[in-house]
């Protein structure tokens, strides 16, 4: 009997054992019922759920028309809530249910206090959906703050967009802590699962065990009533287990089996009743396994009775159940960087000040006078009196000029200052980005936008460095999410007069994460930036990018604001499935006043990046660039001395094959010493400026040789460069990349704020299985790349690929001569630096 009790209780607790197979749950809960049915007594059960409603902007806009999903989600809330019976088992256990709730994005809303399910669903009725960005970690400590113990129900998508209140899981153990058990509902099929996973409790595969709450085939949605049948069972089911712990506390002669482990997750039961007055000692049960309900109120004193035996000790308490694995690291790779601009122009070398003239000498006393000849008849002059003392000696000057002429300045000129470099010209333009930064773009994505507004900035030529200057590209940035949250870049900020700034200025702008607001978004770009800060001969060029649609609070008319001024072309840019489906064609036509060819649509964020899209938006928005050629000579600054302002780590990667050869690897040689010498070399490894270097020659996978670590010490350069040999084999670039990460980069710790610039000296012949996985780590370590490929044959396809893809990274000439030559040398100091 004891032993057909025990398994009753093991199947009551779990549900489904691997001796009673095939037990359904609703088997398991009647046996429940009977258990506690074993001892006759009353448990009231007033039970308190409480649902907790996303209605952030993923979800209010996932699905056509917006807000459709927030109202599919009310009704699945409605129908749940309708099938809360109050319920009685057996005359013993009554259950008696109120329900109250919030919605959430950023803020929390209480749409019902705890209340009877009559006037929860009404108040449901009421919701209107806020819209913005997710915080979940704050709505679930709303909630704990809210109610008191019990069940509570979170529907969301699982995604967020910041974690201010200190993360969800913090907080669904806060709601633990207070006694609240969550089930977590997945909104509909778009979800992340992590993030359910994490506000559900634990078990978490009994709390968040694929419940959702709508799906949608062909933008039906259906509510998915199942969902809340098996929440409200699996809710009975611990309350009735419950009532079974309290019902054995009370079956005080109930032992343990060794071979049962009983395991119950739900500790925190309804009070005890008073416990009964207590009957005299006597030998000492086995302990019972400890029950835990909180204590009821003392039972009155019994009367001592003789010492029991001691009883054997109690089995130790449950272990607690083990913590959900930790949530993995957000550790994937970044989205890949924008190309880095052009470095700006070098400033040319100084040519030393031409020399002050010396000052004119003070004439010299004069000479006495000759003698007179003697008067004669017309006589020979007399001879010349004597020479005058010296004057004194004047100040002397510096030396002069040496005596250039016109034609070697332009020479010296153009090989250094590179000032003189044709450059592309869009004649006077004004381009404003309106960029989406709404919640559904999510972080990677926008960064994917910030990345395109900097590749296309890349392609416009030079920007304008006074904005009210008549010519040049000006450039103003929007970025918008809902009405009133706006972050710009002005068309007019004096400050923007470079690419570098204007760079460091998109770099800045912060994902805002709110709601999608377009319409608003367009007014405001345009009352903002473009109206009174017109030129009077420039083009303006709005470029509009968009993740899909937007909220219908804003006023639809906006669209076409921009159409309304003439003289500024708008494109527009749809990213996501939607464009393909339709509806929302009509928007981005409209933004474009109906202009169709204004229209992109892209399937994902990542071909906004890719070369020949930012190929196509730079024939839109500069179609007739012009190429200016400057007048030289040109005028001289003076210099500053090379990688000062910045620190740079450099790895040299040196193709040690054998077709090279001994003569060119010498050439390489020299090449990496006056590079060691030109630039500044940092003042030990603490110093967060200036330059550290390290070469790698490299063979095949097993000849690798680093001839010098990264390291600031001339010396150590030095040195290594004098041991280095020709290693003269074959040569696998590959396996060196993953050398040099491991052995250079790793080990020597690339500085933190330092760029990590690998220059590869090859002529891209060497072997490449495994080359995108080994880019793909420089990459990963935030490193770039430059390649010097001299000799007439190259394989230029290995090497773009070493270049990352930059085309301007290559540097080529027709044989290793041309690394000592000045004017090539000082383009790739310029170019490294
Ligand atoms: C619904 O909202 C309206 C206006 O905000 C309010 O007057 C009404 O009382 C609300 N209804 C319920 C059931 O809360
Ligand atoms: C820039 O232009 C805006 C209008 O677009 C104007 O309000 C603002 O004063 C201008 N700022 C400067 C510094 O010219
Ligand atoms: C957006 O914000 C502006 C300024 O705060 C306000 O004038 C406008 O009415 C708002 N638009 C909507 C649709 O709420
Ligand atoms: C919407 O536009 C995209 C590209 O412009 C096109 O591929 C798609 O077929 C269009 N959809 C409809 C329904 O017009
Ligand atoms: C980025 O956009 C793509 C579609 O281009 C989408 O599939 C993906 O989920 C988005 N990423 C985030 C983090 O929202
Ligand atoms: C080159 O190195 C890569 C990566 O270590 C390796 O997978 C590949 O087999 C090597 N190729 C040759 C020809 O040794």
């Amino acid at each position: 009997m004891r032993k057909a009790l025990a398994v009753l209780v093991y199947v009551c607790f779990t549900g489904a054992p691997p001796a009673v197979k095939g037990m359904s749950e609703t088997e398991s809960e009647f046996l429940c019922v009977c258990l506690v049915l074993l001892q006759p007594m009353k448990i009231e059960c007033p039970i308190n759920l409480y649902f907790v409603l996303d209605t952030s902007e993923t979800i209010a806009l996932q699905e056509p028309p917006p807000g459709s999903l927030v109202n599919s989600i009310k009704e699945f809330t409605k129908d749940f809530a309708e099938k809360l019976e109050d319920k009685n088992y057996k005359g013993q256990v009554q259950i008696t249910w109120s329900v109250g709730g919030l919605h959430y994005s950023q803020d929390q809303i209480v749409f019902s206090p705890i209340t009877n399910k009559g006037d929860f669903t009404k108040r449901l009725e009421n919701i209107t959906y806020i819209g913005k960005g997710t915080f979940t970690d704050c709505a679930l400590d709303r909630m704990t703050k809210e109610m008191t113990a019990d069940f509570a129900v979170v529907i969301t998508d699982g995604h967020v967009t910041g974690n201010p209140c200190g993360g969800i899981k913090a907080s669904a153990d806060r709601a633990r802590d207070e006694g609240i058990k969550i089930f977590s509902v997945a909104a509909s099929q778009k979800i992340d699962e992590l993030g359910l996973r994490e506000a559900a409790s634990s078990p978490v595969d009994f709390f968040r065990d694929h419940y959702i709450a709508v799906t949608f085939a062909d933008n039906n949605p259906k509510l998915m009533t199942s969902t809340s049948d098996t929440i409200i069972k699996r809710i009975v089911r611990i309350l009735l287990m419950v009532s079974v712990v309290i019902v054995l506390f009370k079956v005080k002669h109930f032992p343990p089996e060794d071979d049962i482990k009983l395991t119950v997750y739900f500790t925190k039961g309804p009070p005890g009743e008073p416990g009964p007055k207590g009957e005299p000692g006597r030998r000492g049960d086995i302990g019972l396994k400890g029950s835990p309900g909180r204590p009821g109120p003392k039972g009155e004193k019994g009367e001592p009775g003789p010492e029991g035996q001691r009883g054997l000790p109690g089995e130790s308490g449950n272990k607690g159940t083990k913590g959900d694995p930790g949530r993995p690291g957000y550790s994937y790779p970044g989205p890949r960087g924008p190309t880095g601009d052009r470095g700006e122009k070098g400033k040319p070398g100084a040519q030393g000040s031409r020399g002050n003239c010396g000052q004119k000498g003070e004439p010299g006393t004069k000479g006495l006078p000759g003698e007179p000849g003697e008067p004669g008849p017309d006589g020979e002059p007399g001879p010349r009196g004597p020479k005058g003392e010296p004057g004194n000696d004047g100040d002397r000057g510096l030396p002069g000029d040496p005596g250039l002429t016109e034609c070697d300045v332009m020479t010296y000129v153009r090989e250094t200052c590179g000032c003189c470099d044709c450059e592309k010209v869009c004649g006077a333009l004004d381009i404003v980005f309106v960029i989406d930064s709404s919640e559904s773009v999510g972080l990677s994505n926008f960064t994917l936008e910030k990345n395109f507004v900097i590749n296309t900035l890349n392609r416009m030529g030079s920007i304008a460095e006074d904005p009210a200057a008549e010519t040049g590209t000006r450039v103003g940035v929007v970025q918008y999410s809902h009405n009133g949250t706006f972050q710009v870049i002005h068309l007019n900020d004096s400050k923007i007069n470079s690419l570098s700034a204007f760079k460091e200025a998109v770099k800045n702008l912060e994902w805002i994460a709110g709601g999608t607001w377009t319409p608003s978004a367009l007014k405001f770009a345009y009352d903002n930036l473009i109206r009174g800060s017109q030129r009077a001969k420039a083009r303006v060029a709005a470029v509009v990018i968009t993740d899909g649609r937007y909220d219908p609070r804003d006023d639809d008319s906006l669209l076409r604001y921009l159409c309304e001024s003439p003289g500024v072309d708008v494109n527009a840019i749809g990213i996501g499935d939607v464009f393909h489906q339709g509806q929302d064609n009509e928007t981005l036509s409209s933004i474009t006043c109906n202009k169709k060819d204004r229209v992109k649509s892209l399937t994902s964020f990542t071909e906004l990046v890719a070369e020949e899209f930012i190929d196509q938006i730079e024939t839109v928005l500069c179609p007739d660039p012009l190429i200016v050629c400057p007048d030289l000579p040109c005028q001289m600054e003076p210099s500053v001395a090379s990688c000062v302002q910045r620190p740079v780590d450099i790895i040299f990667m040196l193709d040690g094959s054998e077709r090279m050869g001994l003569e060119n690897f010498k050439h390489a040689r020299s090449f990496i010493e006056a590079v060691v010498n030109r630039l500044t070399l940092a003042r030990g490894d603490s110093d967060s400026l200036h330059t550290r270097m390290a070469l790698l020659q490299y063979g095949d996978k097993n000849t690798d040789r680093v001839a010098f670590p990264l390291t600031s010490e001339l010396d150590t350069i030095m040195e290594g460069l004098r041991r280095m040999t020709y290693i003269d084999s074959s040569s696998n670039v590959s396996s060196a990349i993953m050398y040099a990460i491991d052995n250079v980069v790793r080990r020597d710790q690339v500085r933190r704020d330092a760029e990590l610039s690998f220059i590869f000296i090859t002529d891209g012949f060497t072997a490449i299985e495994g080359l995108d996985e080994s880019l793909g780590n420089i990459r990963k370590n935030g490193g770039v790349s430059t390649v010097v490929a001299m000799g007439g044959e190259v394989d230029q396809e290995v090497l773009m690929k070493l270049a990352l893809g930059d085309k301007s990274a290559i540097f080529k000439g027709n044989n290793y001569m041309v690394l000592s030559q000045p004017s090539f040398f000082e383009r790739f100091i310029r170019w490294i630096c």
